[in-house]
């Protein structure tokens, strides 16, 4: 069985994609310090697997901690480093912050692998690198764009790193770019739980709306070039981008000859505006959202969504659920939540 260290592993996307990765015959351990997560998130892997997942409190800009970790658990032989800070605003408000976190935790990652010969590294970048980009949908082979935020920068430069290191490196990397990661895990035990109430994300505010959490969804900008007004994101279920990391690194293994460093954006094709969740929102739970509308926000980009055809044909990754399942699972993991209350 294949020991897969994940970075970020009690955070939102690492805790659907170790469930992925146990359920397809991977040994995971996760190195997670808790600074975006809660440690109640372990406990429901567990429950939803079965299994006794073992998690390191460790921050990843501790380069001798890591190394600890390395050195007891022998045989890691891939990693997949989700652990980073991904707010846009609060990125604007502290850019040292963020790149010190995101960009320390990567290099030392990365060195500790060379040392070690973990050869599969997958990394979780983000649709942000393309900024505005002048032609939708947008594909693996886009340009970066002028980051529109800090935490943006820490991403384009994170794959620099990575490119960097792969020309002289015995190693596989992997870039996924995800769009927008939505949606819950359908037994209803895991889903999106950001310590203190840091959410910045859309569909937490909308489900933590309409849940009663926050007084009003604020809709950042309807003045855009955009069918509506509001800005345009590629929504995708948690689970599938979750799937796409199992896929990656069996891919790598099964592919002696695979590039040392490939990109794969991770999206469904389909661009769905702001106003558009609402209203599908309402639907599908059947709640009325408060809304008010505000200034657009330092940061976000107007439109973008992904062409996934290369993921499609090299990973042979598929998008299963559809927005109303996005909604419907994150609107009963809210429910979950508030019952936990
Ligand atoms: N969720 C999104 O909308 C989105 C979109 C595109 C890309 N991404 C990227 O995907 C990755 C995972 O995102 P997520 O939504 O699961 O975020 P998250 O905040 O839920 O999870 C990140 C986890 O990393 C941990 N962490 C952060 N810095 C750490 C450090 N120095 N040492 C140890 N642990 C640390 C946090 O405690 C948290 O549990 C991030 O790299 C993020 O930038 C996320």
């Amino acid at each position: 069985m294949r020991k897969i260290l994940v970075t970020g592993g009690c955070g939102y996307i690492g805790s659907h994609t170790i469930i992925d990765l146990l359920d397809n015959g991977f040994e995971v351990v996760s190195i997670d310090n808790f600074m975006r997560s809660l440690p109640s998130a372990l406990d429901n892997i567990n429950k939803v697997t079965g299994k006794n997942l073992v998690n390191y409190n460790v921050d990843l800009c501790d380069k001798a901690a890591i190394e600890e970790v390395f050195a007891l658990e022998e045989n890691i032989s891939g990693v997949i480093h989700f652990a980073a800070l991904k707010s846009v605003p609060e990125s604007v408000a502290q850019p040292l912050l963020y790149y010190h976190n995101n960009l320390e935790s990567l290099v030392n990652l990365l060195d500790i692998c060379e040392q070690r010969n973990v050869r599969q590294f997958v990394f979780s970048s983000s649709c942000s690198i393309y900024g505005n980009a002048k032609e939708l949908p947008v594909t693996e082979l886009t340009p970066f764009g002028e980051a529109e935020s800090p935490y943006a920068r820490t991403k384009q430069i994170s794959e620099k790193i990575i490119g960097d290191l792969s020309r002289i490196s015995a190693g596989k990397f992997v870039v996924l770019r995800y769009f927008n990661p939505v949606g819950a895990h359908e037994s209803g035990l895991i889903g999106e739980n950001p310590k203190d109430g840091m959410v910045f994300n859309v569909f937490p505010r909308i489900t933590g709306v309409a849940i009663g959490k926050y007084d009003h969804l604020d809709i950042f900008g309807e003045d855009y070039d955009t069918r509506d007004g509001t800005c345009i994101r590629d929504y995708i279920h948690v689970m599938d981008i979750a799937h796409a990391h199992t896929l990656a690194l069996q891919y790598v293994s099964a592919n002696a000859d695979a590039p040392n460093y490939d990109i794969f954006n991770l999206g469904t094709g389909i661009g769905v505006s702001v106003m558009e969740i609402v209203n599908a929102f309402e639907r599908v739970s059947g709640r009325k959202l408060r809304y008010e509308m505000k200034p657009r926000r330092a940061g976000d980009v107007e439109s973008i969504y992904a062409n996934n055809e290369k993921a499609t044909n090299i990973l042979g990754w598929h998008t299963t659920r559809d927005l109303d399942t996005m909604i419907s699972t994150a609107w009963a993991w809210e429910q979950v939540l508030a019952r936990q209350k």
